[in-house]
């Protein structure tokens, strides 16, 4: 295995800031800021060699802390049944699976009577809650309100109850203004908002919108999922009633996400799953339900996946804030002023005043003219060792409306980045400008991918490169 050596681009990239800025740069993010498991795999290239893979996805799926990789391995051996074993193990794995709600709780800054229900991820999350919404005389008693900015999975749960969409404005005070417009005409029971951008890193003030919606006797749902990965969230402070995220995008990929929030319409809605575990008693012909997490938790639960999301916000609860914020927004300015500064380049943003400090969390979203999104995916990835996502990042209202139909890039990045990972995406982009493709490119099944792809994946994963399938979200 040869190793490719960073090119000579990324010395002029690093030149584009000034010596002192770019000791201060690397001083605060050259570094992972915590060890992620995978952190060092080489990437094949298309023209020979191998490059550590710089992985720019972590809004898609995050990398796992190498201590939930360590927990993981640790609590294996002890695997049984939960809530139905007298035995040892079953002993062990519920008690672990029950203490991971506790964890969960207190990370988010959950009220002692919130309920914390461990899911698949935060669209089944989005999903559970909506069977809970009110209704009176068999009729819901609100409608619930979104924003056009939303992720498919807090806007399309939402289409099944009765519902309205407010169009976002070209700034935050201006989305304030339009959803007080909304809420000002009745009936709303519940405001659902992403606490960040999945698509642009533009973060919410949900203080201020769980204020807002309280006003008109409305509750707040905060999809959690890009946001908690990268700011603490204390839902009491900030009267959030129901708060959902993913473990995996929480550096803990293994197959659980959470809903926490307040029990009353939890308890009173159709259960999420029903079966096993979800009910008091069960006969022929009826069912006195559970109440509680249990109510919607029907089946054997993921306790692995619970057990590992909370030791992910463990870790991520002992960060120091300051650094942690810090190294983020420095790979995230160095990235963005690099970006600006290649001809062709534009940075997409929704609101212009967004605070590009403070307001942002580790996702950047770009377009290169003249070339399709998926294209030059496709050759950071073969040319590069660079990962990132295009398409539509399942948001195609907005991306519609942004005037990107047919897709942008994303670059994403968290705990376990360092600045060399965004000089590896600006050489790419750079080289592109410069000398054009160094490789033909053909679409294959509705993707981007090189001609001639010889390269293999490991043996237990069968397709060869770019055959593994069409991103979800991508197609019209
Ligand atoms: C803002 C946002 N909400 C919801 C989701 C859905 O998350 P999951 O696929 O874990 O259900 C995503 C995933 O990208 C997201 O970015």
């Amino acid at each position: 295995m040869t190793t490719a050596t960073v090119s000579p681009a990324v010395q002029n990239t690093a030149a584009a800031v000034s010596a002192a800025r770019a000791g201060e740069l690397a001083a605060v993010a050259g570094r992972p800021l915590s060890a992620v498991t995978g952190a060092e795999i080489q990437a094949p290239l298309i023209q020979g060699g191998h490059i550590r893979y710089a992985n720019l996805d972590y809004g898609a799926s995050a990398p796992a802390l190498s201590v939930v990789s360590a927990y993981l391995n640790e609590i294996l051996p002890y695997y049984a049944s939960v809530h139905r074993g007298a035995g040892y193990a079953s002993q062990i794995s519920t008690s672990v699976y029950e203490n991971a709600r506790n964890i969960v709780r207190d990370f988010v800054g959950g009220r002692p009577d919130d309920s914390v229900i461990f899911t698949r991820n935060t669209t089944d999350s989005l999903n559970l809650l909506a069977g809970c919404l009110p209704h009176r005389d068999g009729q819901p008693t609100g409608d619930v309100l979104y924003l056009d900015i939303e992720h498919h999975a807090n806007l399309l749960p939402w289409q099944g109850v009765p519902h309205r969409s407010v169009v976002a404005a070209p700034t935050i005070t201006g989305t304030i203004a339009a959803l007080r417009a909304e809420l000002q005409q009745g009936q709303v029971s519940l405001l659902a908002v992403t606490g960040a951008s999945n698509v642009t890193g533009e973060i919410l003030p949900i203080r201020a919108l769980a204020a807002l919606a309280h006003e008109y006797g409305a509750r707040i749902v905060v999809d959690a999922a890009q946001l908690a990965p990268h700011r603490r969230i204390n839902i009491s402070a900030d009267d959030i009633d129901y708060l959902a995220f993913s473990g995996h995008k929480l550096y803990a990929p293994f197959g659980a996400g959470v809903l926490v929030g307040r029990t009353d319409w939890l308890d009173a809605g159709t259960p999420h799953l029903a079966g096993g575990g979800a009910v008091r008693e069960a006969k022929l012909d009826g069912v006195s339900w559970a109440t509680g997490p249990a109510r919607h938790e029907g089946g054997s639960p993921n306790v692995l996946g619970a057990a590992t999301l909370a030791r992910a916000t463990q870790v991520i609860a002992s960060l120091d804030q300051e650094r942690w914020h810090a190294h983020e927004a420095a790979i995230r300015s160095y990235l963005v002023a690099g970006l600006q500064k290649i001809d062709g380049v534009t940075v997409h943003q929704i609101f212009s005043d967004t605070d590009p400090g403070t307001g942002t969390i580790g996702v950047v979203n770009f377009s290169v003219a003249g070339y399709d999104a998926g294209l030059v995916a496709a050759y950071l990835s073969a040319e590069h060792g660079v990962g990132l996502r295009d398409g539509r990042f399942c948001a195609h209202p907005l991306l519609k409306r942004l005037g990107l139909p047919s897709g942008s890039l994303r670059a994403s990045f968290g705990v376990g980045s360092r600045l060399e990972d965004a000089e590896r995406l600006l050489a790419g982009l750079e080289q592109l400008r410069r000398t054009g493709l160094g490789w033909d490119y053909v679409v294959d099944s509705g993707r981007w991918v090189p001609a001639n792809d010889t390269r293999t994946y490991p043996h237990w994963a069968p397709n060869t490169p770019g055959t593994a399938g069409a991103a979800p979200c991508l197609d019209d």
